[in-house]
């Protein structure tokens, strides 16, 4: 692939209207509502699970408070339950485990008296769990990009914010008081209650270092986690606290002193400990300051990288919080600019939602560099939530056009860990612990993604092609072993089945073309016999990947012919005689002998008539379908889309259906399998329906309140997701093709830094009575033409990558005649590509 090439003049005039228009000094971190996706809810509901704590991008710190109830899996919920403390570590917008993941090493302020003599834990000490219930003063909650702030009814604050491995948190407490002010420094109680083992020493000075062992809250690994505390006057008193039965958690034994080190020590345990303990600090000050640092290597790592990122100044003075407010700021400004609107002309409704959206699609995951306890190697490592079946519909698409330098990082991490392990990491929430594969390996399509990218810059990006060629073949050849999981898994792991936590089960899939429900590898390789039809069709996505990755990287012939096969797989799940609505033909299970079983279409669905359908991961996962409908995953061909249509029936058909699935609330608006189908019309020549139904979609699904995400945010997928559509672009996966449709905004700006290129995209004739759920008749909601840099490219349906980071203008022109529209289609270049036709060539 090749860019444009722009001549310097060209590129000067860019940059100086990018610096002269108004929207080039806004401050863009204020524009961000980080509270959007923070109702309460468990999986599936209205909880967004966002995080609204203090992080840079990427961060592996992530600051926040923690709530006492449950679902809480990013620690915080916008409603008035108490806090339990203020943690280091967090997730975004995560299931899995309702109690959440992380939240390690939590500090709580409370003022009272706490015995220094023999263990008393009344009411006014309440280092336990059980008793800490602080309340917050209603509307006090406050959070920006780089700051957090809350404050109890006690009158008690709490600040934050963060760099990428350490951070501060300031608590000042009401001077009224004539009591002490303590802090806890807790040891044992991440989110999911999960110690295992650690340990924590603390001296006079009030300089603590601990470290435990915890569950992962999705999967079933533990990981070792340490952090340093330092504050910024000396304590009067410090000491530790335990109880190793919190059944009876008002006996402590709290040792005080202001004199002696001091520290506890817990054996790893392989069941989860209850035991109750960390360290106590007693101030005088009225203002406390805490400087952490994290770290998955040491706590002696952790204090490091305290030091390094929060520098103790060299006059003896307390630590530069302004600056580190105003670095983390910046640092988020600097991702935001990479798309940049008009606030002052733009809806600001529409303004919040982007810009709330393309920060939350930057948490995650999680640059780990330099924090890699389990190898040696010079690439960088990125983990804490690889959820790759989330994120690689959106998120990494949406990295991919304006975040190139990071995203290759993390390509890179992805390539790293096949090479350790011979496989492309899945889903992965703590270092090096592989979680569950939800569907396919899909790692694949990042990898592919990125290669029919950026294989021409790969060597620039530092990506080494072959490896990652190998790591996609290595995906979609081999099968894990139980020798393999011997080697590298503690033994429980064989009693689970690998396929549960890494890699696919190629074996049946090479030897059937499909994923049969009643086989079982006489090998004695193990695979986990559900989700048939969704693995294969996000397998057959992945053999897609490979062959992308093949053309551009020109392997062999024989490579390309066997992908481009395999991507056709998803075929051979497909029932022609299974009708629903009066709708035939739907993706099923299929048995060894090549007959099928049978799935209502509808089960999994919104609507689904049996609420006990199981629809996820385990042995009681009998519908074949991962988390969506066989109505859903059968429109789950992004590189196919025609032989979908052709197998609906053709394009009058497919249209009808599609309008089928929503008016039937077949559509789960809040999971990732549903991402595809508001633009899919675009498939049938019709990207005036994809454009009403995105309306439609956004405007009844998302808002700016906390309950403004239709599920979990999943690591930024559901705001990347968002961002597209609020850009009018949608990501055809490990393809260049986006399709295009009508933009929320008159104007928009993607920078790319390593192309070094600023593309404007105007819509012309923007009419903004078209921002609702139904477009009034007649307003101009219909994409009419697109030139590039002046000259119309005969396409309403799609455009290139390299024309949406190529530099210039785009210019969308849009009307309100929708008959027109309707017969216009996707104008004279056709419709995107599909294998099926043919399609994508590189
Ligand atoms: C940008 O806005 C944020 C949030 O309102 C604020 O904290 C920060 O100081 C501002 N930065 C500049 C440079 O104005
Ligand atoms: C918290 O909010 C819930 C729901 O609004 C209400 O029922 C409850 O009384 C509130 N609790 C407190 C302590 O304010
Ligand atoms: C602290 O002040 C409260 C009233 O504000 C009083 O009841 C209490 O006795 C005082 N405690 C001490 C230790 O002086
Ligand atoms: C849990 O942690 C311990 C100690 O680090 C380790 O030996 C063990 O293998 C871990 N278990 C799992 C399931 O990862
Ligand atoms: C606490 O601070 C106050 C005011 O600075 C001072 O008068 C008092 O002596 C201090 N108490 C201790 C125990 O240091
Ligand atoms: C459209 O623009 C007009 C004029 O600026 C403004 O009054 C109106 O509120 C806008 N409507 C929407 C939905 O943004
Ligand atoms: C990750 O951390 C490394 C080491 O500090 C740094 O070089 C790199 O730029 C970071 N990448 C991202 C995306 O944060
Ligand atoms: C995890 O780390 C161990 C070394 O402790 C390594 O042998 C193994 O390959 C790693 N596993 C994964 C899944 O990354
Ligand atoms: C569909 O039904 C027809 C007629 O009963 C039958 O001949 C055909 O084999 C069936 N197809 C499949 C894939 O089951
Ligand atoms: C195919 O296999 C299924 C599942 O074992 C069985 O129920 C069915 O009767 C078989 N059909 C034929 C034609 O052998
Ligand atoms: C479907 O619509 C497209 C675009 O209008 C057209 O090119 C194609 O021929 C149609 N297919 C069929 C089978 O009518
Ligand atoms: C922006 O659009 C939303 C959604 O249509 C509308 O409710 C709001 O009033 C608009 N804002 C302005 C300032 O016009």
């Amino acid at each position: 692939m090749k860019l444009r090439n722009q001549s310097s003049a060209f590129l000067l005039l860019l940059a100086y209207y990018a610096s002269s228009s108004s929207a080039a000094s806004t401050n863009l971190t204020s524009l961000v509502n980080l509270f959007i996706g923070t109702a309460s809810g468990a999986n599936g509901g209205s909880g967004g699970n966002a995080f609204p704590g203090s992080a840079v991008p990427h961060a592996m710190a992530k600051v926040g408070i923690d709530v006492s109830t449950s679902p809480r899996q990013a620690g915080y919920v916008h409603d008035n339950s108490s806090i339990t403390g203020v943690s280091l570590t967090h997730d975004e917008g995560t299931g899995g485990n309702t109690d959440g993941g992380y939240g390690n090493f939590p500090l709580f302020p409370f003022i009272g008296t706490c015995s220094n003599s023999s263990g008393v834990d009344t009411p006014e000490c309440e280092v336990g769990i059980a008793a800490r219930a602080a309340l917050r003063a209603a509307g006090t909650d406050i959070a920006v990009p780089g700051y957090f702030s809350t404050t109890f009814v006690s009158g008690i604050q709490i600040e934050t914010t963060a760099t990428r491995r350490a951070g501060l948190i300031r608590f000042t407490f009401p001077t009224s008081s004539n009591e002490t002010n303590y802090l806890v420094v807790d040891l044992t109680n991440d989110l999911g209650r999960s110690f295992s083992g650690g340990s924590i020493a603390i001296s006079p000075a009030g300089h603590v270092e601990l470290g435990g062992t915890f569950l992962q809250s999705y999967g079933p690994s533990n990981y070792t986690v340490f952090a340093c505390y330092d504050f910024d006057s000396a304590p009067l008193e410090s000491g530790t606290y335990q109880s190793t039965n919190t059944s009876s958690p008002a006996i402590f034994n709290i040792s005080l002193s202001n004199t002696a080190d001091m520290s506890l020590e817990y054996p790893f345990t392989s069941t989860v400990s209850p035991v109750q303990a960390g360290g106590l600090v007693a101030f005088n000050a009225t203002q406390v300051v805490a400087r952490f640092g994290v770290s998955f290597i040491s706590s002696a790592q952790a204090c490091s990288n305290a030091e390094e990122e929060v520098p103790t100044p060299s006059d003896g003075s307390t630590w530069d919080w302004d600056a580190i407010v105003a670095a983390s700021n910046s640092d988020w400004e600097n991702v935001l600019s990479r798309v940049v609107i008009d606030p002052e002309i733009e809806n600001s409704t529409i303004v919040e939602l982007l810009y709330s959206s393309l920060y939350r699609s930057s948490l995650v995951p999680a640059n780990l560099t330099d924090e890699n306890p389990y190898w040696e190697s010079p690439y960088p490592f990125f983990d804490a939530m690889f959820c790759s079946w989330d994120v690689f519909r959106t998120v990494h698409p949406l990295l991919s056009l304006t975040s190139p330098q990071e995203w290759s990082q993390i390509v890179n991490a992805y390539v790293d860990g096949w090479r350790h392990t011979g496989f492309i990491p899945n889903v992965v929430r703590t270092p090096n612990r592989t979680g569950y594969v939800q569907g396919g390996s899909d790692g694949m399509p990042i990898l592919g993604e990125f290669a029919v990218k950026y294989a021409a810059y790969a060597e620039e990006l530092g990506v080494p092609t072959d490896d990652l060629y190998q790591a996609l073949v290595d995906t979609a050849e081999n099968t894990v072993s139980v020798l393999f999981i011997f080697i590298f898994y503690p033994p429980v792991l064989m009693i689970f089945g690998s396929l549960r936590i890494v890699g696919r089960q190629n074996d049946a899939w090479i030897l059937f073309d499909y994923i049969p429900t009643d086989w079982v590898d006489p090998s004695g390789k193990t695979g986990l016999p559900t989700r048939w039809a969704s693995r294969a069709y996000e397998y057959a996505l992945g053999d897609f990947a490979v062959r992308q990755a093949a053309i551009v990287l020109n392997k062999s012939q024989d490579d390309i012919d066997k992908y481009t096969n395999r991507s056709f797989n998803f075929v051979n799940m497909w029932d022609p005689n299974v009708t629903s609505d009066g709708f035939s033909g739907f993706a099923q299970p299929r048995f060894v002998n090549g007959t099928f079983g049978f799935t209502n279409p509808v089960t999994c669905s919104p609507v689904d008539p049996n609420p006990d359908s199981s629809c996820a991961r385990g042995d009681d996962n009998v519908s074949g379908f991962y988390e969506s409908s066989s109505w859903e995953m059968s429109f789950f061909a992004p590189q196919s889309v025609a032989t979908l249509v052709e197998l609906m029936g053709g394009n009058t058909t497919f249209v009808n259906r599609v309008n089928n699935y929503f008016s039937q609330g077949y559509y789960t608006a809040g999971n990732e399998p549903s991402f595809n189908v508001p633009a899919i019309y675009h498939y049938a020549g019709r990207p005036d329906l994809s454009a009403l139904r995105i309306r439609d979609v956004v405007f009844t699904f998302f808002s700016t309140e906390i309950g403004g995400i239709p599920g979990n945010d999943d690591s930024g997928a559901m705001a990347a997701l968002l961002a597209f559509h609020l850009l009018g672009l949608y990501p055809v996966q490990s393809t260049t093709q986006f399709l295009i449709g009508s933009p929320f905004v008159s104007s928009y700006t993607l920078t790319n830094d390593l192309f070094n290129t600023s593309t404007t995209f105007t819509v012309s004739n923007f009419d903004n009575t078209t921002l609702v759920a139904a477009p009034p008749s007649g307003s101009r909601v219909f994409v009419k033409s697109v030139t590039i840099n002046g000259v119309d490219t005969g396409s309403l349906c799609t455009i290139d990558f390299k024309d949406v980071v190529g530099g210039g203008e785009v210019v969308i022109e849009v009307d309100g005649d929708a008959d027109a529209a309707a017969a216009r289609g996707c104008g004279p270049a056709g419709l995107p590509d599909s294998l099926g036709t043919g399609g994508f060539s590189l």
